[in-house]
């Protein structure tokens, strides 16, 4: 089962920086999961929320700041003091730090447009996929289908896990309607028979978020292709 850093090694650095994705990278991971935004001048950014509140000293929405603006932000401080150089990244900081990595790795990139319709982003990450040649190391997920499947219309192949909370008799027919080649799925979804379903049909599982070493069994089992955690050195050792 490989081991994704949800966030980035997010139990321990503040999640979704380059700080989080580097000692991931460290502790030997996989992969790593992030989640992205817009910004007001269309820059894809590299944040899990809609509004930077929380993970910044900043106040509104990411979609109304510009991105040299957003820039200004300490994406740190708000975990421990210690981190107050960290900023928001942008996707294609990531992307080119991932292409210089010496071990390959993938990056799972989750857009975050289930609350917010980003004016085309999907075609502007896969034109940024592709010009990073990053396709075979990036899996789209997202909670809104439409968007999977304008992901799919516009790339035949890229890889793509739906994603779910719970479960849901839905998942499989839609992953199925997306042509995903995987369910990103909570413990629930891929311990339940719909779970066991989908792999019978030749869909991969990837569950989130686990931070308990004990059902790693009970994951592998399940034959779960991907288990991503806050702790991924924990997992990996
Ligand atoms: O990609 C799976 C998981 O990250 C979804 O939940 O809220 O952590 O983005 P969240
Ligand atoms: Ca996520």
């Amino acid at each position: 089962m490989e081991i994704y850093a949800h966030r980035g090694f997010s139990g321990e650095y503040p999640e979704n920086t380059m700080l989080a994705f580097q000692k991931a990278y460290d502790a030997g991971v996989d992969g790593i999961e992030l989640d992205v935004q817009m910004t007001k001048d269309g820059e894809i950014v590299v944040i899990h929320d809609e509004r930077v509140d929380r993970t910044t000293n900043g106040i509104g929405y990411v979609k109304d700041f510009l991105y040299k603006q957003l820039r200004l932000l300490d994406a740190g401080s708000w975990f421990h003091d210690r981190f107050a150089r960290q900023r928001v990244p942008a996707l294609m900081e990531v992307m080119e730090w991932v292409q210089n990595l010496d071990k390959k790795i993938m990056i799972n990139i989750e857009l975050k447009n289930n609350v917010i319709d980003y004016p085309h982003l999907e075609e502007k990450l896969l034109k940024m996929i592709g010009q990073f040649q990053l396709e075979k190391q990036v899996v789209l997920s997202s909670f809104n289908i439409c968007s999977m499947l304008k992901a799919r219309r516009l790339h035949p192949s890229i890889e793509i896990g739906t994603l779910f909370e719970g479960i849901h008799e839905s998942a499989i027919p839609k992953a199925k309607v997306v042509d995903a080649q995987a369910i990103h799925g909570d413990l629930l979804f891929v311990l339940s028979s719909e779970g066991r379903k989908a792999v019978a049909q030749g869909l991969k599982l990837r569950v989130y978020t686990v931070n308990d070493t004990k059902v790693t069994a009970m994951l592998q089992d399940a034959e779960v292709s991907a288990l991503m955690t806050d702790f991924p050195n924990e997992f990996l050792m």
